[in-house]
């Protein structure tokens, strides 16, 4: 289970967060980013960030550290802004302390140019994973203290929002990802980490997810019925064949062309094609 800590302070919200996630403080003297499970999406998607997030930190991944928080509504009180006010109260109990990476930058291939290996070990992984939130608009991969940290899983498994029609053997649109161009061994990143993948590990990530955030799903008989229907989605999933596993680029180290508006990441592609 993840370690509990109790919110002592809203200090800020992250507004380029579209879950409006905060920067709280703790009353063990750390600095959060908070993920409450009041926002919009559900408490699915704090589900989904433990599991991306402890499953990614045993393939080896840096990912900044999770607790449990709790917050008190009472919190928000003396916070003027009403949608932060109402957030807070919609929170009551348990949300996702993300450990916050104090002078993190967002990615840039520029400033840490992605080696082969680290891209392709990262899109085998978000392909396991189903997620659909890594793409070069919107790359949720930090640079701090000179390398690169994951965070933002709450896209991932997105299967959950509709559990009857989850399938391990989905494929994963790969040409959106932003480390595509760079992901030229895939195959060998497959034969690594799918022996990793086994109903221990797994069974050792799904235990870090509150019960609060799993009882009363539908279909499901309590708490423990949830973790193990992620558990076998996954282990169904790293079965072979795994059809699934994004095919080396075309064209690597070459820039996606999009006609999109481009952000910071997108500005570079555009620039050096
Ligand atoms: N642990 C952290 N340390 C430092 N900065 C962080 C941390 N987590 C998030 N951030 C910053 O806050 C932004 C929003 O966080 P995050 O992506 O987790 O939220 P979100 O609501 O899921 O956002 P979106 O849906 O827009 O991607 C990040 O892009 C990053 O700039
Ligand atoms: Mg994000």
């Amino acid at each position: 289970m993840l370690e509990q800590i109790t919110a002592t302070r809203y200090v800020t919200p992250l507004r380029e967060g579209g879950s409006l996630p905060g920067v709280v403080e703790a009353d063990d003297l750390g600095t959060y980013v908070v993920k409450f499970r009041g926002a919009g999406q559900g408490r699915r998607v704090l589900v989904a960030e433990v599991i991306g997030a402890e499953l990614a930190r045993r393939l080896g991944f840096r990912t900044p550290e999770l607790k449990m928080i709790e917050i008190d509504p009472q919190l928000g009180a003396r916070e003027p802004d009403e949608e932060i006010q109402d957030l807070l109260k919609a929170s009551e109990g348990a949300n996702l302390a993300v450990d916050f990476l104090p002078g993190a930058l967002g990615f840039e291939p520029l400033t840490w140019p992605p080696d082969p290996e680290f891209a392709s070990r990262l899109i085998w992984f978000d392909a396991l994973i189903h997620n659909v939130d890594r793409s070069w608009r919107n790359p949720n991969l930090l640079l701090w203290h000179g390398d690169v940290w994951l965070i933002d899983h709450g896209a991932a498994l997105w299967f959950h929002h509709n559990w009857p029609t989850a399938d391990p053997r989905r494929g994963f649109r790969a040409d959106d990802h932003v480390l595509a161009p760079f992901a030229t061994e895939t195959a060998r990143a497959d034969a690594e980490l799918a022996p990793l993948i086994t109903r221990d590990l797994l069974d050792a990530v799904v235990d870090e997810v509150p019960d609060e955030w799993l009882e009363d799903e539908p279909g499901f008989d309590g708490a423990q019925a949830v973790r193990q229907a992620y558990v076998d989605h996954l282990l169904a999933r790293v079965q072979e064949p795994r059809t699934w596993v994004p095919e080396p680029p075309a064209e690597p180290g070459q820039a996606p062309r999009r006609e999109e508006k481009t952000g910071s990441v997108g500005g570079f592609w555009r620039d050096n094609r």
